[in-house]
């Protein structure tokens, strides 16, 4: 892509991990994760907490800010609580500007590499609401606060929507990604025309059935893979760029070592439609 950001081929999810957020961030980072992924949300991020483990990455000499792939969110006021990040009575384009000041405070830089809209304002549609944002989200990008900028949980008919209300083509796309509907087929049709990258998560709890599958059993067994590496590494082969939030040290290194699995041309196509 262009802007000078290099994207990562594996995200590390920073939801949901409370007091555990600091050491969690810095042991992905030890890991060998570059790329992170947080939100102004206090409800399910603790933002301040993943600044706290770059900042204990960089003292520790683990990676430079250089190295890394920074992505946070806006949230509206309807997902967040009580804690939010900007004057709600304020207009949404001061919500954003006030939303981004306060997320570059927690993390401890000048910029993000990807600033996404976290979610559309209504689920039947693209809004005035979100064009507004997202005229407040580009101007951030172009005071060079964000390198790219993305819309998450959307439909295809937000992303076309969005289009034909005259908005800038995302430069990301992050949607739970169900393997009944074709691993969100529409969606990443979309996408690959428009050259936008597709990040999914929830790749292993949205999708059970996958991993009881037999197809993926069978090549997790000649693979000597765990279930979980064969879906990721699936995912990076039909063009996604994966999530993995996971707590646990050995999972760390399992996700990032799925990049040696090896599928077929086939094998990728029938897990594809695999459920859906
Ligand atoms: N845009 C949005 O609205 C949105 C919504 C949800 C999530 N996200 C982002 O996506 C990230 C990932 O969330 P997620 O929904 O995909 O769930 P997740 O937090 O990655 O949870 C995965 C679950 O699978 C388990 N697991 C077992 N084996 C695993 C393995 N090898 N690797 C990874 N997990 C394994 C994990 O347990 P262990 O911890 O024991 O491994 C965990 O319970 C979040 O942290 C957040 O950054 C964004």
């Amino acid at each position: 892509m262009s802007v000078g950001v290099s994207i990562p081929d594996f995200l590390y999810g920073t939801a949901w991990k409370e007091d555990r957020t600091p050491a969690l961030t810095e042991l992905a980072l030890r890991t060998g994760f570059r790329g992170i992924d947080t939100a102004n949300q206090r409800r399910h991020y603790f933002e301040a907490g993943v600044g706290q483990g770059l900042a204990a990455a960089y003292r520790a000499g683990v990676v430079t800010r250089a190295d890394l792939f920074l992505q946070t969110k806006f949230t509206y006021p309807g997902g967040q609580d009580h804690r939010l990040p900007y004057d709600p009575a304020a207009s949404l384009s001061t919500q954003v500007a006030q939303s981004m000041a306060s997320s570059l405070e927690h993390l401890g830089t000048d910029h993000v590499e990807s600033y996404v809209l976290h979610g559309p304002a209504a689920g039947h549609g693209w809004t005035e609401d979100d064009s507004e944002t997202w005229a407040a989200m580009v101007k951030e990008r172009d005071a060079g606060r964000a390198r790219l900028l993305g819309v998450s949980n959307v439909s295809l008919r937000h992303l076309v929507q969005m289009a034909a209300a005259g908005a800038e083509t995302p430069g990301f796309v992050q949607n739970r990604c169900f393997a009944r509907l074709g691993w969100d087929r529409d969606v990443r049709a979309f996408c690959q025309d428009r050259r936008i990258v597709y990040q999914g998560f929830s790749l292993l709890t949205a999708n059970p059935e996958v991993l009881r599958h037999p197809l993926v059993a069978g090549i997790a067994a000649r693979e000597k893979a765990t279930l979980p590496q064969v879906v990721f590494r699936f995912a990076q082969a039909a063009g996604m760029l994966p999530l993995t939030g996971t707590s646990d040290a050995r999972h760390m290194e399992q996700d990032l070592a799925s990049r040696a699995v090896t599928l077929s041309a086939d094998e990728v196509r029938a897990i594809e439609s695999l459920a859906g």
